[in-house]
């Protein structure tokens, strides 16, 4: 797929001030600092459209990007960062929690995880209530270019072969860096996919 046009649409504090039409949205979440505005820019090929950091906690609303004015890329900040406080973290996780579950547009969440580490206890926990909350998602794994890719490759089997400890049915997976672009055109393809159903 190939994307002509991204422009940031609004940063929205709560579902009901998010965009009020009805194109179809994907939203990346994950933990803090993983790496889903860097990522958001690679796939757009649009520096500084999303606002990254080298510290955690950069994003903190619901952020919308209009796709070649058909569809949404939704920013959303990261979980559980353990120096935000616990009033900051009970809000961020409330207002993740109702626009994931409660936004009709949303066709697909990107959850990212570091390629780099072992199956979090966090990262499972939100998969898993993604599954028992029956919410269409997809695993990414970002960094990829800090690791050799035979060691990012086994890193992602193992990590998803963990899933089935509890789900018969594994979702998909990308490997992706958004350093040197790997992944790119697999997520967007995905996406495209997805789009030409709805
Ligand atoms: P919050 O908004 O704070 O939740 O963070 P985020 O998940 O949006 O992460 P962000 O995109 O701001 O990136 C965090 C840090 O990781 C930045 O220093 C990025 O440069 C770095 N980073 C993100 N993606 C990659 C990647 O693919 N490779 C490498 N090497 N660094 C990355
Ligand atoms: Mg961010």
């Amino acid at each position: 797929m190939i994307i002509k046009n991204s422009e940031f649409t609004i940063s929205s504090p709560s579902l009901s001030k998010c965009p009020e039409d009805t194109k179809a949205e994907y939203a990346f979440i994950g933990r803090s600092n993983v790496g889903k505005s860097s990522l958001i820019n690679m796939l757009c090929n649009h520096k500084g459209l999303a606002k990254t950091s080298s510290k955690p906690g950069k994003t903190l609303l619901i952020n919308h990007f209009i796709i070649n004015n058909e569809w949404y890329l939704v920013d959303l900040p990261g979980y559980g960062y353990a120096k935000s406080s616990k009033t900051v973290r009970n809000k961020l996780e409330q207002m993740i929690a109702q626009y994931i579950l409660q936004r009709k547009q949303l066709v697909n969440v990107f959850v990212l995880i570091d390629i780099r580490h072992e199956q979090q206890k966090i990262d499972r926990e939100f998969v898993d209530w993604l599954g028992e909350s029956n919410v269409p998602f997809s695993i990414i794994f970002t960094k990829a270019d800090k690791l050799s890719p035979a060691k990012a490759k086994s890193n992602a089997l193992l990590w998803m072969k963990k899933l089935q400890d509890r789900w018969e049915e594994l979702p998909p997976y990308f490997i992706t860096s958004a350093e040197n672009k790997t992944g790119r055109e697999e997520v967007l393809n995905y996406i495209d996919e997805i789009n030409k159903t709805l």
